[in-house]
């Protein structure tokens, strides 16, 4: 288990209250790292695990001591941290889901929280924090940073909306996962010629909704970035296919954008042909990692590490042009990202 179990009334102060500028500073006067907290948080997402394994290795290969956070920011404020060795995450690689497990955390929002959490980095001695999770996640981390708190962010979320990444690890799984549903949904609408709607995880983002509906051949794909008029871009699409003797049609929804049950409804009372909605929901989440999310993960873990070894602090790994590379969480956190127009075309070319 951990070092010592603190008192909450006697926690140790944090050395500085201050990030230092790791892109100036004088490398040779930063203090070597010795041991290393990791943590997942956020929503679950297939190759956590294997973030993770490759954090515990790769560090342990560089001479840390490294040690796995429980429950994301909450285990950090409860003293959720043990020590991992190579053969801690063994078998872990094929596996969903994360061993560290995770939570949403609403109290690492405020200042008291990520004081809190400093100062348990501080009584467990962790010398830097590697979060894997999201950009809300990577909020928390940047508060950690802003009060001296050398921290690494590693990209997990399904919904691949994480601004400073063209890629987060678990979007391939998930992708997949919900293509696989949705052809086994298409046998079905195909047998009754019905038309079949599903909705797919991603709140605000359309990535997965996307995707899914190119490689399965929706006639229609709503999702949040893109208004939608339901006679134009559903109702319509649906009619000319019927036209052309279309039998059976798919539509696919980002949760974001409305329910698939009012869509079906809608799409049923407009043209008497049945309409059947599905969430797959968490199913989304679950599931052994494909070789790509593995992979990633695998690779961004690497370069987690890489940046602590090089004392290159407060980095967000990410994937740009392809490359797996690392910027500051300051500019990170500012970037924004979207599904660009021509991809949005080139899907409209094919419904
Ligand atoms: O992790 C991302 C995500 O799966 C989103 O796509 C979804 O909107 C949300 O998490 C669901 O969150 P929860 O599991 O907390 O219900």
């Amino acid at each position: 288990m951990g070092r010592l179990l603190y008192d909450e009334s006697n926690l140790p102060e944090i050395k500085s209250l201050k990030a230092l500028d790791y892109d100036t500073v004088d490398k040779n006067t930063v203090e070597p790292v010795k041991r290393v907290g990791v943590l997942t948080s956020g929503g679950d997402a297939p190759g956590m695990n294997a973030a993770i394994r490759a954090v515990v290795r790769a560090g342990i290969n560089a001479g840390f001591e490294m040690y796995g956070v429980t429950r994301g920011y909450h285990g950090l404020w409860k003293g959720e941290i043990k020590q991992l060795d190579g053969r801690s995450v063994s078998e872990t690689l094929q596996r969903g889901g994360t061993f560290l497990m995770t939570a949403r955390s609403q109290t690492f929002m405020t200042d008291q929280g990520v004081l809190k959490g400093a100062r348990m980095m501080e009584a467990y001695e962790l010398d830097a924090l590697i979060v894997i999770g999201g950009d809300g996640s990577y909020k928390g981390a940047r508060a950690l940073a802003r009060i001296g708190m050398p921290v690494i962010g590693m990209p997990g979320t399904i919904d691949n909306d994480i601004s400073s990444t063209e890629y987060t690890i678990g979007y391939d799984t998930a992708m997949n996962t919900a293509m696989q549903c949705i052809d086994k949904l298409r046998d079905t609408a195909s047998s009754h010629e019905r038309c079949s709607v599903i909705e797919v995880m991603g709140r605000n983002a359309g990535w997965i909704a996307l995707n899914v509906g190119i490689a399965t051949g929706a006639e229609s794909i709503l999702i949040p970035e893109v208004p939608y008029d339901f006679n134009r871009d559903v109702l319509r699409v649906i009619l000319d296919g019927r036209n052309t003797g279309k039998k059976h049609y798919i539509v696919i929804v980002a949760e974001g954008v409305c329910k698939a049950e009012d869509i079906a409804k809608q799409i049923e009372e407009a043209t008497g042909i049945e309409a059947r909605p599905t969430i797959l929901g968490h199913l989304q989440r679950g599931g052994s990692p494909t070789l790509r999310d593995r992979t990633i993960a695998s690779l961004m873990g690497i370069k987690a590490i890489d940046c602590l070894v090089e004392k290159r602090f407060n980095r967000l790994v990410c994937m740009q042009h392809g490359e797996i590379t690392d910027v500051d969480i300051e500019k990170g956190l500012e970037m924004t990202k979207t599904i660009t127009p021509d991809v949005i075309a080139n899907a409209k070319r094919l419904g």
